[in-house]
């Protein structure tokens, strides 16, 4: 690396070990398999796919993608299911543009994935907080809030929650579609660690339930590729994928990332992918282990989690008295850092919560990490 590049937004000084940081390691990034999957793809790429493409997405990376999600879900996909986005983030932008109309009310999880809240905002959204519960968002207090209004969408993350790492169970994932259909509301599944579990695999996809016609699951390759690749997808029923065909920005610039689209199509028809999420898993587990264990050691009886079985995060619960925002202010001094519980709040709440990612740095750094960061809540 060029030293005193600055290679992403946020990035600590060296040295410092950000257990806030929810992005993979520099290890877990596959250069060699886009090298190969890039090298495939350009030894015989014809001119017409440096164009614009079809909107929808390249029909032989829709087969690919349907593919690779019918293996990885469980459950039949078909292209005729798929759209290419740019990730979670744009399609989350996406669909606030296509579902919803300045002024409408969203309802999210709460606490819930903070960038999002910031999405919701641009388009002038309301927001309103459903509590979560260890087996998904609270059913009951969802009915109450539906009893006062109904939302354009419900933004959830069933799998391995940001910032909780819950999973919701499969009859609570049930239970929301079922409302969805009887109120006339939307649901937004952000699924972008639904295939990371380092155990049992979670309960389905909610890609899976898009026969319901209330289902958009957004999908990337973020977490399971490369964040860079800047490749996601949703899948949903005909009718919501014609509403979302008919947008004005995608009529003008075409498939959101056409090449990339051919890159990881070949990643996927080779099975380099699927390995790679293989190792990814293995490598992940060993660091859910690694934070459990040093949490143990530095946080006995200070704070409450539960390890996660998948995904990217640890939330902690520390005693009311506990203001996590300031003391992530002092953090930097010991070298340290985590993300305050606040952020993730759309209500106020969480000022005594800590999430820790644990994609960011190997285990020997992820128990320094947690070390370090132990005087801080004496
Ligand atoms: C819940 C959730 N949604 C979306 C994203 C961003 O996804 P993408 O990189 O596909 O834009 C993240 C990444 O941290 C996330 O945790």
């Amino acid at each position: 690396m060029t030293q005193g590049m600055v290679t992403f937004d946020g990035a600590p000084p060296p040295g410092t070990i950000n257990l806030g940081i929810g992005q993979p390691s520099a290890d877990l990034l596959p250069v060699d398999i886009l090298q190969q999957a890039s090298a495939a793809f350009f030894a015989r790429a014809e001119p017409f796919e440096l164009n614009y493409g079809v909107i929808a997405g390249d029909a032989r990376f829709l087969d690919s993608l349907a593919g690779f999600l019918t293996s990885g879900y469980g459950a039949i996909a078909t292209p005729e299911g798929l759209f290419v986005t740019g990730g979670n983030s744009q399609a989350l932008d996406l669909v606030s543009t296509v579902f919803a109309k300045p002024g409408d009310t969203v309802f999210v999880e709460e606490p819930s994935y903070f960038l999002a809240f910031q999405i919701f905002s641009d388009h002038k959204l309301n927001v309103v907080g459903i509590p979560m519960t260890h087996d998904g968002p609270d059913i009951d207090a969802l009915q109450r809030e539906l009893g006062k209004t109904t939302p354009a969408f419900f933004y959830t993350i069933p799998s391995y929650h940001n910032p909780t790492g819950w999973s919701s169970s499969a009859a609570r994932r049930q239970e929301i579609v079922a409302l969805a259909q009887e109120h006339g509301f939307l649901v937004v599944a952000d699924e972008p660690y639904q295939l990371l579990y380092y155990y049992a695999e979670p309960p389905a996809a909610c890609g899976t339930m898009i026969a319901s016609e209330v289902v958009l699951s957004l999908g990337s390759f973020s977490k399971i590729l490369a964040p860079g690749m800047r490749l996601g997808w949703i899948q949903t029923s005909d009718v919501l994928r014609k509403q979302i065909l008919a947008n004005g920005f995608l009529n003008s610039g075409g498939s959101i990332n056409h090449i990339s689209s051919h890159i990881v199509r070949h990643a996927i028809d080779s099975g380099l992918l699927e390995a790679h999420i293989d190792k990814l898993r293995a490598a992940l587990r060993g660091r859910v282990e690694a934070m459990d264990e040093a949490l143990h050691t530095h946080f006995r009886g200070l704070a409450e989690w539960t390890r996660p079985d998948g995904g990217y995060f640890f939330w902690l619960r520390f005693d009311e008295s506990v203001d996590s925002a300031a003391l992530r202010r002092k953090a930097p001094k010991l070298e340290t850092g985590f993300q305050a519980g606040d952020v993730f709040s759309s209500a106020g709440q969480f000022g005594n919560y800590v999430r820790l990612c644990f994609a960011h740095y190997n285990e020997d750094d992820i128990r320094d990490g947690i070390a370090r960061m132990r005087p801080l809540f004496d």
